[in-house]
């Protein structure tokens, strides 16, 4: 093992990851409200519009602005900043020692907090790459490559150098694995910034690029956080470790190339489209490793589920793999492809990754961390259900409406139906997803607030004072 033991830096173990969890809970409750603010805009496409109305900041909040406004906020801001929290707080938990250094870590979550308002106000403004998923303009990209995912990755790989364990847990395997393949992902989607890429080109890489910030980023480190906490919060072992690693180089293997399904309809070479779809097929093959292996280190304990949140939400997402990748490899087919194609079912499917899967997960660990992080017990366990089923009954409601609307849309297509009809044919389903979409924003503030004050005022948990729950093991 490596001597690499960075000096004691005077932070106290665990700061980085308690500023990491709370900004990203932050921008998760800014990101959503970005969201739901969105949705109004496509339900009542003329409330709050006009200069009259919005004066100079009517252009600022246009559509155009505010969508890749929420996405950035939601993906940069919370899904990613929970993750780089997670490993702060996992990797030192799972390697018994300290985090490489506390000081790198706030540099790296306050040079991303920065980094944010930045992306959010260059957003604002109108400079937009046009990429989608990949919309910060050169050298915003940039510095997100260096100061955020370099800093994350130089500080976790050096933590696991200095490990005074002798293996290495899967959990920390995908971070490991992430961290180099976000770094490369992100670089390759950052090409056309530095380089002349145009046309079908540029279009297969912001794909590539769109597709594996999902499948090498979000899905690898999801699950890597769920390995951790279900096992953790049960007190049950992992049922199996060769599961896990079958998990994690399937991933790899067939995650890395679907990219050309997100353009069936473009004209890519034929051989690319077939082979995306089967390795879009061939998804399932990790989806259900994981599954298994997480459904299986639960048993005998199903009765945590009722009544403790952090294994309410972990295990939610988890569970919501099996539709959400079913789904995926259906949709993805050539003749379901030209069917939903360009309609709200895509976007009830991509809420369903990143909001019924990750965060689902994310929030389940953040639980979980802040109350060890703080040694306290969570502030209100009834706030943390009410969070719980506002966030489970939203999605839900979500997830159908649009699911129906992008049917209708489809149906639409098919019938030749003029574009105005099919528009007038969604509006209750617009306003319905606006509705549920307005649950998931308050249960996220109440989340934010239900964290805040468990560390300012959540009781202590001392010898004499257990925790409830097994929190602590
Ligand atoms: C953590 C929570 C959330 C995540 C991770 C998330 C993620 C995303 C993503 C990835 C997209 C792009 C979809 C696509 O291009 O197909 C998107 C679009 C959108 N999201 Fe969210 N979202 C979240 C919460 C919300 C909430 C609470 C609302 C409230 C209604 C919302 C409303 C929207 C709207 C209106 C769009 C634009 C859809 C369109 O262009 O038709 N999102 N979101």
């Amino acid at each position: 093992m490596s001597t690499a033991t960075a000096a004691y830096d005077g932070i106290r173990p665990g700061t980085a990851a308690k500023h990491a969890f709370f900004s990203a809970v932050v921008w998760l409750c800014i990101g959503a409200s970005f969201g739901f603010f969105t949705s109004l805009r496509i339900a009542w496409p003329d409330l709050l519009n006009g200069k009259e109305v919005m004066g100079p900041l009517a252009s600022a909040f246009a559509f155009g602005r505010v969508r890749p406004m929420h996405i950035t906020l939601v993906i940069f801001g919370w899904i990613s900043m929970a993750f780089v929290a997670a490993m702060y707080y996992m990797t030192p938990a799972l390697c018994n020692c300290r985090l490489w250094s506390e000081k790198l870590g706030l540099w790296n979550i306050w040079l991303w907090n920065v980094g944010l308002v930045v992306a959010a106000i260059s957003l604002l403004v109108g400079a937009n790459s046009g990429r989608e998923y990949q919309e910060l303009i050169w050298p915003v990209d940039i510095y997100v490559l260096v100061f955020i995912l370099g800093f994350a990755a130089v500080n976790t790989f050096n933590t696991v150098l200095q490990r005074r364990t002798q293996g290495m847990y899967i959990t920390i395997w995908f971070f490991l694995g992430a961290l180099v393949m976000i770094w490369m992902t992100y670089f390759i989607g950052a090409i056309p910034d530095l380089f002349p890429v145009t046309g079908l080109n540029e279009a297969y890489m912001v794909w590539w690029h769109a597709h594996n910030v999902l499948g090498l980023w979000i899905t690898p480190v999801s699950a890597a956080i769920a390995y951790y906490v279900i096992p953790k919060v049960t007190g049950n072992v992992l049922y199996s470790h060769k599961v896990g690693h079958l998990h994690f180089w399937t991933i790899v293997a067939f995650y890395s190339t679907p990219g050309a399904h997100h353009l069936m309809g473009a004209p890519l070479p034929e051989w690319m489209k077939s082979f995306a779809s089967v390795s879009g097929v061939m998804i399932l093959i990790p989806a259900l490793a994981f599954i298994t292996n997480m459904v299986l280190t639960v048993q005998g304990k199903w009765q945590m589920f009722s009544d403790n949140v952090s294994i309410q939400f972990a295990l939610t997402g988890t569970l919501m793999a099996v539709p959400l990748n079913f789904q995926g490899a259906f949709q993805q087919t050539r003749a379901i492809n030209w069917y939903i194609h360009g309609t709200h079912w895509i976007v009830a499917h991509a809420h369903f990754a990143l909001l019924g899967f990750s965060t689902f997960i994310e929030i389940g660990a953040t639980y979980y961390a802040i109350a060890k992080l703080f040694q306290r017990k969570i502030y209100s366990q009834s706030l943390a259900t009410t969070h719980y089923w506002l966030t489970t009954v939203g999605f839900i409601g979500f997830w159908t409406t649009l699911t129906l609307a992008g049917l209708i849309q489809a149906s639409g297509k098919v019938y030749n139906t003029t574009f105005i009809d099919v528009v007038y044919a969604t509006h209750p389903y617009m306003v319905g997803r606006s509705l549920f979409g307005l649950t998931i924003v308050l249960g996220q503030w109440i989340f934010l607030y239900n964290l805040y004050k468990t560390a300012t005022a959540g009781e202590p948990v001392t010898e004499k004072n257990p925790p409830a729950t097994v929190y602590y093991t």
